[in-house]
């Protein structure tokens, strides 16, 4: 198809972030143009996938057309809410969004590693901030999916006032998601893993929760490399604080990529992440009944299926749209459809 022969060759011929701005660029004129996210949609067989019922589920009192979603650090800013569903997404989650506004990490600060299927990102948070962000979102269409809010921390916000922070960040952009993440998982903002810890693990969401008066779903996202006891600590205090967690955010480990890459900062995504996450996942899964959300690795309607039988309850990916295109999502539902039990016979 057009995609794979001329699109992603001219796309891969550029610097990473480069191509990413192209792809979203793109996505943003066409959300202008009246009638475009259905042309996409059409486009890209999305619109073929409405008949998919059978994958249809709920969690938080949200409803889920599909348990296929976008994982945040696509769409930092919220600007693609309304084109996205056309991919044929459930639900989609943005972000991350910072407190204040702050531009991230110098360029460059992403790259493809094509040969393992997967990128290398030091990205560090660069955020329009949740002002502009809400912003944004009050002046949007409401999102045709469920809503997830990313939220992350400002690299000078010392640790002890991260409790505050992050609940300035949630009270500002509440009304305008569906659900919320705490990412305490990214590697490119020093100190940030540390927040994982169980007292201030528990801070953050205590605090966030005081300010939660709409009772708005939260989730911790983690991080696949901690040892096994302060994963399980983790989720322990997810259990007592917050409604779900997302399992897994990117890996500092260098398995399955060149050695040349082992000196670059930053963490990996995609292929190389999979079992890594998915293990995760499994071990989440046996220590809590929160809702789970799957991610790291997802290319496949295979993938999605091993992640959804380790237990997740939604899966998400980022790297597999770079590698997979627009038509990517639409796989991946008719793969899973073929075998849903109740596949209405399509
Ligand atoms: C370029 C890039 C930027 C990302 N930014 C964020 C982010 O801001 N917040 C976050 O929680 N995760 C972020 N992630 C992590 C993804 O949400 C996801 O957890 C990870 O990439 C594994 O999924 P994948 O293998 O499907 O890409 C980012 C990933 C990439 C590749």
């Amino acid at each position: 198809m057009l995609y794979e022969s001329v699109v992603q060759p001219w796309l891969f011929r550029l610097d990473a972030e480069r191509a990413h701005e192209e792809v979203s660029g793109a996505l943003a004129l066409l959300a202008s143009i009246p009638g475009g996210a259905h042309a996409l949609a059409a486009l890209t067989g999305a619109s073929e996938t409405g008949w998919v019922t059978a994958l249809g589920r709920e969690f938080f009192g949200l409803r889920f057309p599909n348990p296929v979603g976008l994982a945040a650090g696509f769409d930092k800013d919220g600007r693609l809410v309304p084109i996205l569903p056309a991919l044929g997404f459930g639900f989609l989650e943005i972000g991350s969004v910072t407190l204040e506004p702050q531009p991230g990490n110098p360029k460059p600060r992403l790259f493809r590693i094509p040969e393992s299927h997967a990128l290398l990102n030091r990205m560090g948070f660069n955020s329009e901030g949740a002002r502009a962000v809400a912003r944004r979102l009050a002046s949007q269409e409401k999102c045709k999916v469920p809503l997830g809010i990313n939220l992350g921390l400002n690299k000078d916000t010392p640790p002890a006032q991260a409790p505050s922070a992050y609940a300035r960040t949630f009270r500002i952009l509440a009304a305008h998601g569906d659900y919320f993440v705490v990412n305490v998982s990214s590697p490119n903002t020093p100190g940030l893993r540390d927040l994982q810890k169980t007292a201030e693990l528990a801070a953050i969401l205590q605090e966030i929760q005081a300010a939660n008066a709409a009772q708005k779903p939260v989730l911790i996202k983690l991080s696949p490399d901690q040892a096994p006891e302060d994963f399980d600590a983790a989720v322990a205090v997810a259990d007592k604080f917050a409604q779900g967690l997302v399992v897994s955010n990117t890996t500092i480990a260098r398995e399955g990529v060149d050695a040349s890459w082992a000196a670059q900062a930053g963490g990996v995504s995609g292929a190389p992440l999979k079992d890594r996450a998915d293990a995760c996942l499994r071990r989440a899964r046996a220590r809590t009944k929160l809702p789970l959300i799957g991610v790291g690795g997802i290319a496949s309607a295979e993938d999605a299926r091993q992640r959804l039988d380790a237990g997740a309850d939604l899966v998400q990916l980022y790297t597999g749209l770079v590698y997979g295109g627009p038509r990517a999502v639409r796989e991946i539902l008719i793969g899973l459809a073929r075998e849903a039990p109740l596949f209405n016979g399509r």
